[in-house]
C-alpha cells in the first residue's frame, strides 16, 4: 500500500492504495466518482477520460501512485453552479443515448477546444473527428457528438 495525495475537483485527497491501483479505479472506488467510466479497461474506449494536470489522460492508463500531487478533474468537476457549455451542447444537439461513452467524451471535447483555442488553430467538423479517434461510442453514430463539439468550441 502507498498513500497517495492528490487534488481532484479541486478538493484535496489521500488515500492508502496498493501499487497497482489505476487512477480510474482511485476515482471510482476509493473516491466514489462514479462520472468517469471504464469501458475496456485497455486504453481504446475513451470512456475513462479525464483532466490531468489540464490535459485529457485515459485514466485506466496511469497508476494513481505516479499521480502524487497531480490536479485531476473529472467529468464531476466540469460545472460551475451551471452546467459547462460543453454539457450543455451535448444535451441540445442531443450528443447521446445511453450515455456511457459520455463523460469521456465531455472531457476528450473540452480538452480538444483548450488546445486548439491555445494554439490559435480552427477546430472544424475535421479536426474534430479527427480529435475523436480515441473515444469510442456505440450508439451515435458520432453525429450529434461532433455538432455538439462544434457549437461548444463557439462558447467556450
Ligand atoms: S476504459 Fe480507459 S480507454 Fe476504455
Ligand atoms: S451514447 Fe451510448 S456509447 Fe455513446
Amino acid at each position: 500500500m502507498t498513500n497517495v495525495s492528490m487534488t481532484v475537483n479541486g478538493k484535496a485527497v489521500s488515500h492508502d492504495v496498493p501499487d497497482t491501483t489505476l487512477l480510474s479505479e482511485f476515482l471510482r472506488e476509493a473516491l466514489r466518482l462514479t462520472g468517469t467510466h471504464v469501458g475496456c479497461d485497455t486504453s481504446q474506449c475513451g470512456a475513462c477520460v479525464v483532466h490531468v494536470d489540464g490535459k485529457a489522460v485515459k485514466s485506466c492508463t496511469a497508476l494513481a501512485v505516479s499521480l502524487e500531487g497531480a490536479s485531476v478533474t473529472t467529468v464531476e468537476g466540469v460545472a460551475n453552479g451551471d452546467l459547462h457549455p460543453m454539457q450543455t451542447a451535448f444535451n441540445e444537439h442531443h450528443g447521446l443515448q445511453c450515455g456511457f461513452c459520455t463523460p469521456g467524451m465531455i472531457m476528450t471535447g473540452i480538452d480538444m477546444v483548450n488546445r486548439y483555442k491555445a494554439a490559435g488553430k480552427t477546430l472544424d467538423e475535421a479536426a474534430i473527428r479527427d480529435e475523436l479517434e480515441g473515444n469510442i461510442c456505440r450508439c451515435t453514430g458520432y453525429h450529434n457528438i461532433v455538432k455538439a463539439i462544434e457549437d461548444a468550441a463557439a462558447k467556450m
